[in-house]
Order: structure tokens, then sequence, then C-alpha cells
């Protein structure tokens, strides 16, 4: 068994780690860590856990949490995790980073978007986890770069497109949509209930920290420089994130071509990404609680314009479920180990 601690384990993506490490039939929750819980077990914290899940925050004490774990999930706000993971890599504890911090590999992109970085040496060695994208990579890694939503609800579709120039580069538009837990628990006036229900609007556009995430992993596949548009909305929904991308194909370009690629990109069996048949487009509510990506697809032939619509659970594949995606391949397990339930259907 993988004995695993989650630190932030009471922010929304901590505690859907909770959850799905408390029913992975490999793995055991062996540490909770929070500042202002300390002491106070998860059923307590999430009356939905009470008799699940009863183990007892604390503090994050290193050498103590190194001792009795072998995988660390850091699902703490950016800039706080690049002080905490060379401290596990260390002690052989394999760290797996839902903040920004390990997703870059050009430290100024990163510090152009956050801050200074202070080990900045250690992107070098961090693996990006898009898992289906980075899986042989991922398999080597002690230190994981967990993708943010919007990424991952972006670049699973068209980084296959992009790799095999089926798109122009130029152009390419990202008009996405998330839930209000994208935001995380802390409290803030946009979230507020009164705020954000019953109402629809687009945020930090130009300026949304994700942007130079997902146009440094566009870059390094397409071997140039790429700049997209995009525009992410806030939508009253607590989970749930839908992207709506509209690029220009190639010359030549088919949509049977474009449901090729994919195949060979997602086409196992056992995929977490499921391309939709001709004429359908993914419904957020067929992927919430689940670790799926929904991609559909239609080629306007006249124009050339190829609009692709997909969409995950911001919370599942877009955090917790790819995080605990990758740890599973960092261990060697079946990929869908713990990942695999139903409750999206209805
Ligand atoms: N929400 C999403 O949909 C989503 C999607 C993809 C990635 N992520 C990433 O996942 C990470 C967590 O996001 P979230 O939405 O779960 O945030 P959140 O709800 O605000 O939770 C943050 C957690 O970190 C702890 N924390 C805060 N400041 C800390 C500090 N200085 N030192 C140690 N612990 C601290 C908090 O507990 P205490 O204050 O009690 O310590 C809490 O448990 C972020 O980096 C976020 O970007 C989130």
């Amino acid at each position: 068994m993988i004995k695993v601690g989650i630190a932030g384990a009471t922010g929304y993506a901590g505690a859907e780690i909770v959850k799905l490490i408390a029913g992975h039939p490999a793995a055991t929750l062996t540490a909770v860590t929070s500042r202002s819980y300390k002491g106070r077990s998860m059923g307590e914290i999430f009356p939905a856990m009470k008799n699940i899940v009863e183990i007892e925050c604390e503090d994050m004490d290193i050498d103590n949490l190194c001792k009795r774990i072998d995988c660390i999930f850091l699902a703490l706000p950016h800039k706080i995790s690049m002080g905490y993971a060379p401290l596990f890599l260390e002690n052989n504890v394999k760290v797996i980073d839902l903040s920004a911090d390990f997703r870059f590999k050009n430290a100024s992109a990163y510090e152009a978007a956050y801050q200074k970085h202070s080990a900045e040496k250690l992107l070098k060695k961090s693996v990006y986890g898009l898992s289906e994208i980075y899986r042989n990579e991922i398999k080597n890694t002690d230190l994981l770069g967990n993708p943010g939503c919007y990424p991952t609800s972006f670049l699973l579709p068209v980084l296959p497109l992009v790799k095999e120039k089926l798109i122009k580069t130029k152009n390419i538009i990202s008009d996405s949509k998330s839930g209000v837990s994208g935001a995380g628990r802390s409290l803030s006036l946009a979230t507020h209930f009164c705020e954000a229900n019953e109402s629809f609007k687009p945020y930090k556009v130009g300026n949304h920290r994700h942007q130079p995430e997902m146009e440094e992993i566009l870059s390094i596949h397409a071997g140039k420089n790429i700049k997209i548009t995009f525009v992410p909305h806030l939508l009253p929904l607590n989970r749930g994130m839908l992207s709506t991308i509209y690029a220009s194909v190639c010359e030549n370009v088919t949509s049977e071509r474009i449901r090729q690629i994919y195949e060979q990109y997602y086409g196992r069996k056992k995929s977490f990404v499921r391309i939709l048949p001709d004429g359908f487009f993914p419904d957020i509510s067929n992927v919430r609680n689940s670790n799926f990506c929904d991609i559909g697809f239609n080629l306007d032939n006249d124009s050339g314009r190829l609009i692709i619509a997909s969409a995950i659970d911001n919370l599942l594949k877009g955090a917790a479920g790819q995080a605990v995606q990758n740890m599973n391949i960092m261990f060697g397990l079946d990929e869908r180990s713990g990942l695999i339930n139903i409750q999206g259907a209805l």
C-alpha cells in the first residue's frame, strides 16, 4: 500500500484527494495537514465524511511526515508549495504539486505570472502532469506539477492537433467557463452566492495566469512560440468546466483525419478522454464527479473553422482526479485505480 500524505487537505482540491485516497485500493491515507483545522478530524470538518474518514489534521512537520509517507500531495496555494517540495524530495518522498509552482519549464514565464521562484533548479526535473500526454515521463519522476484546470480542458483536445500539424497555430481561441469551486474555498467577494448565482461573466480577460501555462506547453510541442486568446468565465455552478475552442485547420485536413488523431492519442479502452461521435457535444453534467474529459468537435469545411468543446470536472480531471491518476502512473499501478465511478450519470 502507498502511504499518502495530503497537505492542504481542507481546501476544495485537497478534500477531493482525501475522498479518492480513502476509497483507493492500493493507497492508505496516512497524514492530512491544515493550519486552521489542526487537531480536528476530516469527518468533523466535512460532515459528509463522518464515520468514513476520521483522520485528524496536523501541522506541516516535515521530518515527522517524511518518516511515515511515500508520497505527498501539495494542495496548497501557489508560491507555498515551492518552499516545501525540496524538503520532501530530500527525504525520498514523491511530490505531486497541485499549484503552478512546478508546471513551468521556463522560470521567467512563471515569474512574470506569479513571483520569484525559490526552487528554480527543480523546474528542469519536474514533469508536467497532463497524464495522457506525458505518461512515459510521469512513470519515472518523483516531482510532478499537476496542470491547471483550464489548461487541462484546453490542452487535451488541442495539443494532439498542434503536434500533428492539423491546425494553424495563429488565432486559436479558448472561450472557457468554470464553476465557482475553481476559485478555492477561501472567501472573496466575486464568489459570494449573491454575486455569482444566476449570473455569468468573463473575468481576468487578458491576464489570467493559466494563459502562459497553456502557451508554454503548446509552444514546446510546436517548436515555436504560440500565443492564444483565452477568455475565462465564471459559471453559477459549484463544479464543472467547459471550454469552447476555435481554430483554423491546415490545408486538406478533414473531420475524419481529426477523429483518427484523437483515436490515436486517446483511443485506449481505459482512457479518461472520451471523443464523442459526430454531432454530439459534451455536457458538464456527464463528467461531474468523474475523472473524464469529454470532447466533441465540428469542422465547417467552407470556412476551415474547427469548433471543439471539452468538458471536465475542475476538481477531478482538473485537479484531484488527475493528481491521483498521476500517482497511479508514478507508482506503476493501473491508471484508473480508485478513479472509476459513474456518479455523473444522473
Ligand atoms: N479549485 C480548483 O478547481 C483547482 C483546480 C486545479 C488546481 N488547483 C490548485 O490546487 C491548489 C489548492 O486549491 P484549492 O482550490 O483547494 O484552494 P483552497 O480551497 O483555498 O485550499 C487551500 C488549502 O491550503 C491550505 N493553506 C493555505 N495557505 C497555506 C499556507 N500558507 N501554508 C500551508 N497551508 C496553507 C489551506 O488550509 P489552512 O489555511 O487551514 O492551512 C487549505 O487546506 C491551488 O494551488 C490551486 O491553484 C485548484
